[in-house]
């Protein structure tokens, strides 16, 4: 079949292959191939069994996999073959070096510029998905305004805003797509290419373009305020532990205002994710670059308070659990980041098993989709830690449970056959407010919920 364009992603992790799933779906004439450096990872996306748990995926990719989607490690034919290229690489933060622990360690982008100079035979569009750090573009194209000849390429801007547990649903129906580009006679050429995909599935007004520095910043600055949510609801919760308020209470009232709005006030054990802490800290180290302490500050005080609701929580489970879980066996449910995905990247989970250990408790870990992970992420840790999927198995013959992870599972367990199971006095910490607190109390339970008062017999 001939194909009307050709399009390449290079990265096919959790946001560069549902992306091109997307596109390849809404655009069964185009054909859509997704590189990576790890081979592992594509044989994955090439078999039955998925390196990516998000709802609707695997269907989609039944679908258009081998029609006009393909997973492949031929990088350098690949980058021949396409004109329009697509580059969603990871952006860690930096663990070395200048600025490690807060700038993007950007030598992953920067290998793949190379990598694209080099293996240019005409000229391209090369689009940033990944999150950068402003300013990345004009860096990308000094590397491919390098090469010789008359080859051309054009630098966009195109973050992503998908979040992970809803990828599909926010693909098909985003807020709005953002495209930034210069505003050169072949930028806006380059933009309008990007703008027809898009349109393929997207309504237009919600196709927005910007200049390319603003998109790249708005990534960074919407992940900011989200994380701002977290943060601020989570300081209030400590509040309302103290002064017998009801954060659930708290957060109707404040979301209810429509100049708030409702999402994003729910406090927790805090935000993971492979995003929100990577991304404010990128902002705090460029406003340190541009020399603007006071708007760093004031943003790494949202990565400071989320520290403050994981030790908090820690405090919480040791201090009612007559200060010492030595030889405890505490059950953890859910250990991704949150509902709905495998991933575990900043997952609260792995700091607070962390914390669990120090104090010699015996930790069990149960995930519907996470286990795996887990297992990878606690490898080096030594003490004692189990792995058991099934929720009930886990929790049998432990001291306490701590919700880590809003699964809706995790809702509708069977509250009062856990209860027979467990060693009395028995303590529920919901770490999501998510089961319903005064039935288990009744059941027998010590229930400590997040920003409410505990429902205690001791
Ligand atoms: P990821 O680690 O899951 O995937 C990145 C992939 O890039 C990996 O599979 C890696 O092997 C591959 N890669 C690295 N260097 C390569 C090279 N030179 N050639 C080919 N492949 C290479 O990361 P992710 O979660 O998909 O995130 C990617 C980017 O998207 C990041 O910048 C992130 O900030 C951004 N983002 C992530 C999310 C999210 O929810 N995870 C949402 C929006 C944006
Ligand atoms: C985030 C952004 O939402 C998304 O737009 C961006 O593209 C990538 O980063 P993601 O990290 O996948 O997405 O998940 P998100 O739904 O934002 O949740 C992040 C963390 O905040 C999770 O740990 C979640 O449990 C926590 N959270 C979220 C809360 O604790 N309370 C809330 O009210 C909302």
């Amino acid at each position: 079949m001939k194909f009307k364009k050709k399009i390449l992603c290079i990265g096919a992790g959790y946001v560069g292959a549902p992306s091109m799933v997307m596109i390849a779906c809404k655009c069964p004439d185009y054909k859509v191939t997704v590189v990576d450096i790890n081979h592992q990872r594509i044989d994955a996306w090439n078999s039955d069994q998925l390196p990516v748990y998000e709802p609707g995926l695997d269907e989609i990719v039944q679908k258009t996999r081998g029609q006009n989607l393909f997973f492949s490690t031929d990088i350098e034919n690949q980058i021949k073959e396409n004109d329009i290229i697509f580059v969603c690489v990871n952006t860690p933060t930096k663990t070395f070096g200048a600025g490690a622990g807060m700038a993007a360690d950007l030598q992953y982008w920067e290998k793949t510029a190379r990598q694209i100079l080099e293996n240019s035979q005409s000229s391209k569009i090369v689009i940033e998905k990944s999150t950068l750090p402003i300013k990345t573009a004009l860096a990308m194209e000094r590397i491919l305004a390098s090469g010789k000849g008359d080859i051309t390429f054009d630098v966009l801007s195109n973050p992503e805003f998908m979040a992970e547990g809803t990828a599909i649903d926010d693909l098909e129906n985003p807020d709005r797509v953002l495209i930034g580009s210069r505003e050169t006679k072949s930028g806006l050429k380059a933009r309008s290419q990007l703008v027809d995909i898009y349109a393929r599935w997207v309504s237009p007004e919600k196709i927005i373009t910007a200049n390319i520095w603003s998109a790249e910043l708005s990534k960074l600055v919407a992940n900011a305020f989200l994380a701002q949510r977290v943060s601020s609801i989570n300081s209030i919760s400590a509040l309302c532990e103290k002064a017998d308020a009801d954060i659930s209470e708290v957060a109707r009232a404040v979301g209810m205002d429509s100049r708030i709005g409702s999402k994003f006030l729910k406090a927790g054990i805090g935000f993971g994710g492979s995003c929100f802490k990577k991304d404010i800290l990128n902002l705090v180290y460029l406003c340190h670059f541009y020399g603007l302490p006071e708007v760093a500050d004031y943003w790494e005080n949202v990565v400071k308070i989320n520290e403050y609701q994981q030790d908090r929580f820690i405090a919480n489970i040791l201090q009612s659990m007559f200060n010492t879980l030595a030889g405890k066996k505490i059950c953890l449910l859910g250990f991704a980041f949150k509902a709905d995905t495998g991933d575990t990247r900043e997952s609260p989970a792995i700091h607070i098993t962390r914390k669990l250990l120090a104090e010699h408790a015996e930790v069990v870990i149960s995930d519907p989709k996470a286990l795996g992970n887990a297992a990878i992420d606690l490898a080096q840790d030594g003490g004692q830690i189990s792995y058991v999927e099934d929720p009930y198995r886990a929790v049998a013959g432990c001291h306490a449970l701590a919700i880590m992870t809003d699964w809706d599972l995790y809702r509708r367990l069977d509250y009062r056959k856990i209860y027979k199971s467990m060693i009395k006095p028995a303590f529920i910490f919901d770490g999501r407010n998510i089961i319903d607190q005064q039935k288990c109390f009744e059941i027998g339970f010590n229930v400590f919920p997040i920003g409410k008062p505990a429902l205690s017999r001791l």
